[in-house]
């Protein structure tokens, strides 16, 4: 049931959201966008709370992005990486959240290769009776919420900067293409954008890609579309959403070779014709130039939201900091 007030304590999937807390979301990162355009760009909101990155595999953009995030907001922030912590020395990962709790952390900011590990903490967390949030901040394939609620602030507000709101997506035609297969950023981006109306479709080559995704569109108000070849799902697309080949989790070999994939799948310019005139691209980061994407195509401002992604990122880990963390202390 949808209620007018923000209660969602942990933040670790989208598979539920409702359109009232993607709006909130989206409405909140606007007002902390206008603060980072500021001379001074710190508000006091999260003052006294303690926000603790556990980053157990490797970040650079989704790290230091919370981290601002949290510093913009006043918290005192904590920056765990496990190469330079004692989980090389064998502590378990439900310990080292358990030595962060006890030095007072409010919010948890959780990445893991594996799928699950922000939510047992957060069930941990729960079961103890602590009020702390915790932020699945990339799980294995499974989600990256923070990383969807960017990508849909990115595209509501190119579509109206003053009043970003799902609505706006309704039947736009967004394409997502690359290894879905081992990609939690695009299992989360299926969740908002199907919520939010849009018509979504997939494009990859069928080893990444099994059919068995087109279940995540059933009985969304947006929906789904695979295509095991790119230039049908492009056809008129309104932006394009490319994903990186996620060499680190792949089994095996599951392509041909990066040459072939790029020519079938890679976005250039070129392909970007069967497109909207007026379409954009997006990726998560980090990019591997002239495999999912053509170096000169990443860094057209015309047609690349890349570094906009970035930007609007701090704005959304706010909100969503601010969301979790208000009525703390
Ligand atoms: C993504 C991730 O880590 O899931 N990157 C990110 O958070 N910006 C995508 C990727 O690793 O390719």
């Amino acid at each position: 049931m949808p209620t007018n007030t923000w209660t969602r304590h942990h933040i670790l999937s989208l598979a539920d959201f409702t359109a009232f807390e993607y709006d909130t979301v989206l409405q909140t990162a606007a007002s902390f966008q206008e603060v980072l355009s500021r001379r001074t760009k710190k508000v006091p909101t999260l003052q006294g709370q303690v926000v603790a990155n556990l980053f157990f595999e490797p970040s650079t953009r989704t790290r230091s992005s919370f981290e601002l995030a949290a510093k913009r907001l006043s918290a005192d922030t904590l920056t765990f990486t496990s190469a330079t912590s004692s989980i090389t020395k064998g502590e378990t990962i439900l310990d080292t959240a358990k030595t962060y709790l006890a030095m007072g952390t409010d919010i948890m900011v959780i990445r893991h290769r594996e799928a699950g590990v922000p939510s047992a903490i957060a069930q941990e967390m729960d079961r103890l009776g602590v009020r702390v949030s915790v932020l699945n901040a990339g799980d294995g394939q499974h989600e990256h919420p923070s990383q969807a609620l960017l990508d849909l602030f990115t595209i509501c507000t190119l579509l109206d900067p003053n009043y970003p709101q799902i609505e706006l997506l309704k039947n736009k035609k967004i394409v997502i293409v690359g290894d879905i297969l081992h990609s939690r950023v695009a299992r989360s981006n299926i969740w908002s954008l199907t919520a939010s109306g849009a018509q979504v479709h997939l494009a990859a080559p069928p080893t990444l890609l099994p059919k068995l995704f087109a279940d995540y569109g059933e009985d969304r108000p947006g929906k789904l579309f695979l295509h095991w070849e790119l230039e049908p799902a492009l056809q008129d697309a309104d932006f394009v959403m490319t994903l990186r080949l996620q060499k680190e989790r792949m089994t095996a070999n599951l392509l041909p070779s990066l040459r072939e994939y790029h020519q079938l799948f890679g976005v250039t310019h070129s392909k970007l014709k069967l497109c909207q005139p007026n379409v954009k691209v997006l990726h998560p980061g980090p990019v591997n130039r002239g495999v999912e994407i053509s170096s000169e195509l990443m860094d057209d401002p015309e047609f690349s939201l890349i570094q906009t992604q970035i930007t609007s990122g701090v704005a959304v880990r706010m909100a969503l900091l601010y969301l979790i963390g208000s009525g703390k202390v």
